[in-house]
């Protein structure tokens, strides 16, 4: 798709590229929503192949934040910066560029707040925050932070794992169950982890060679190729890498009951939430079940909540999934569809109030 195409065709507030000539980097800032409050959301920092590509990246990526706010009843809007790097950028040019990237944040005075995402580290936070604070989440803990959003965003998952597996037989346990795991990056590794320590049988992939060999080495979960990761029979299939994973081509390969896991943007199109509808596969949608790392971190950075309120918001993320899928069931749509709509009502009212 053209530039042109790309901005013109998106129901977004507004969405801002600058080109930052020292690093050949470009930053692009969308702000999908402000409606329910500032727009909030992460920033991914990776290579892509045109501007293009980025631009529909970051703005996908901030729709579906203001989803994700939305539904949790936050009183935040949807955002997301995406910085398309240059192959082999330098360790000091990727910090100087962080450092320019922060000044562009607190030059939009409050519109936008960002914090991780694929690519970018509490540390990374840090860097952005010397120019960027006060709108810099999730930094590190001796920055200043509640040092990351992964954990929470990975005891989310783990929480609207089981209570998929609730909504499919009435059972939340994980005992033996058998769950296939896609990307073991910062997310991935720690929900691998509690799935074991749970006591599932965990089958896992990812797009690197040496993260594969790390894993057969440790012995503890089944390891399987990046393409067969798909054909795995299972209970759960988790995607915790990128996005667009289940389409057309995929879905039909697919061995398993249910798909919930932490990846954003995870069905390529809407429809694709009917056609695993059509499969009886059970889908956690993305922007609920993928929430707990903002909403701890909002909770407790921006909204002033104890570690334990905070807590059990991540641990609401069970409940909220099965009243999705009950809404579901009732209307008889997709889970994905159930869920936007739950998520347009709360657009539709008035401002939440700051909780
Ligand atoms: N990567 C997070 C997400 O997709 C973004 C985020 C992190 C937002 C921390 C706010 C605070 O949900």
């Amino acid at each position: 798709m053209t530039l042109d195409g790309v901005l013109a065709g998106w129901e977004g507030e507004g969405t801002m590229i600058s080109r930052d000539v020292e690093s050949g980097a470009w930053i692009v800032i969308a702000l999908h929503s402000t409606h329910l409050g500032p727009a909030g959301g992460g920033t991914r920092m990776r290579e892509y192949a045109d501007l293009a590509e980025a631009v529909v990246d970051a703005q996908r990526l901030a729709t579906s934040m203001t989803y994700k706010f939305a539904v949790a009843g936050f009183p935040m809007g949807g955002g997301k910066a995406v910085l398309a790097v240059p192959r082999g950028l330098g360790v000091e040019a990727r910090r100087d560029l962080l450092r320019r990237y922060g000044a562009r944040v607190k030059s939009l005075r409050g519109a936008f707040f960002t914090g991780p995402d694929v690519g970018t580290s509490p540390a990374d936070m840090d860097v952005v925050g010397e120019t960027g604070a006060p709108y810099v989440f999730a930094r590190t803990r001796s920055g200043g932070g509640c040092g990351g959003s992964s954990p929470p965003t990975a005891r989310g998952v783990h929480e609207g794992i089981a209570a998929t597996l609730r909504g499919l037989d009435g059972d939340a346990s994980l005992d033996g169950r058998r769950i296939a795991v896609q990307g073991v990056g910062s997310v991935g590794q720690l929900l691998v982890k509690s799935l074991l320590e749970a006591g599932a049988r965990v089958v896992a992939s990812d797009a690197s060679a040496a993260v594969r060999e790390g894993l057969r080495g440790a012995g503890a979960v089944e390891v399987v190729g990046i393409e067969e990761i798909y054909d795995v029979p299972c209970d759960v299939f988790a995607p915790c890498a990128m996005g667009g994973v289940l389409n057309s081509e995929t879905i039909p390969r697919l061995r398993c009951r249910a798909v919930a896991g932490a990846a954003n943007n995870q069905l390529l199109e809407a429809v694709d939430g009917d056609r695993l509808r059509q499969r009886g596969i059970l889908y956690a949608p993305d922007f609920v079940i993928s929430a707990g790392g903002a909403l701890y971190v909002v909770g407790i950075e921006a909204l002033g909540w104890s570690e334990e309120r905070a807590a059990d918001a991540v641990r609401g993320i069970g409940d909220t999934l099965l009243d999705i899928y009950r809404r579901a069931a009732d209307e008889e749509v997709s889970t994905e569809r159930a869920a936007r709509r739950l998520a347009e009502s709360r657009l539709a009212q008035s401002p939440a109030p700051a909780a």
